[in-house]
């Protein structure tokens, strides 16, 4: 990881992710935690003050170390116990049926191997277990998806290998999840190519 990733993105990242007009998805994606919680892309924490009294214990991951100076803030205003991982979300350290929910927001979009993360979430999910998320992804309109694609490139380079064409609902059906409730929509403000959000949970099946 270069000097760009780990100290540059990371300020880029806590600020555009601090943006006022994602709080509302936040507050309703967070209220369904409960029970002990992962969470996957934790970034700089700014989910930690959304966390309803029904979780009782979150881990945290997430692969880029300039990220953690801002979570360690966060954390340190928190009354939730937190335990927070620099690793990559790929490959889980966790036994089989560890949680009871798996938290991911806005982070699907730029794990390079999306495929073995769902994998492990489902993996480290209880059978009764739960995984929350919300995420910006491909478009249904061609329009979109015209400067999606375009735009893929440049996106990935600046923003941390996000990609804006990830077809979110289908990749979580597609590694076995069953998909338990999915909302599609445009965020009202900002380019259509970076808000079609993808708002949803997904059962280990
Ligand atoms: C756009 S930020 C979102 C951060 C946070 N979830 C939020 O809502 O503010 C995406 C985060 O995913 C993390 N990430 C990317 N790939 C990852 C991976 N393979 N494993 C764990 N975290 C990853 C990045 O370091 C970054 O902090």
């Amino acid at each position: 990881m270069g000097f760009y990733s780990k100290k540059i993105l990371p300020k880029l990242l806590n600020s555009a992710m601090a943006d006022k007009s994602l709080e509302e998805f936040r507050l309703k994606v967070l209220a369904k935690a409960r029970g002990e919680v992962l969470e996957i892309g934790f970034g700089s924490g700014l989910n930690l003050p959304f966390y309803p009294r029904t979780v009782t214990h979150l881990t945290a991951v997430d692969i880029n170390p300039g990220m953690e100076k801002f979570a360690r803030q966060v954390m340190a205003d928190s009354p939730v116990k937190t335990d927070l991982l620099v690793i990559n979300g790929e490959e889980l350290p966790f036994e089989a049926a560890s949680f009871d929910t798996v938290l991911s927001t806005w982070t699907l979009c730029s794990i390079e191997r999306i495929d073995k993360a769902l994998d492990e979430i489902r993996r480290v999910l209880r059978p009764d277990g739960q995984f929350i998320f919300i995420e910006h992804g491909l478009s249904p309109d061609a329009s979109v998806q015209k400067w999606q694609r375009r735009l893929n490139g440049f996106q990935k380079k600046l923003a941390g290998n996000c990609h804006l064409d990830r077809p979110i609902g289908t990749l979580i059906e597609n590694q076995g999840f069953k998909i338990s409730e999915l909302n599609e929509f445009y965020l009202e403000k900002g380019p259509k190519f970076l808000g079609y959000f993808y708002q949803g949970t997904a059962l280990p099946g």
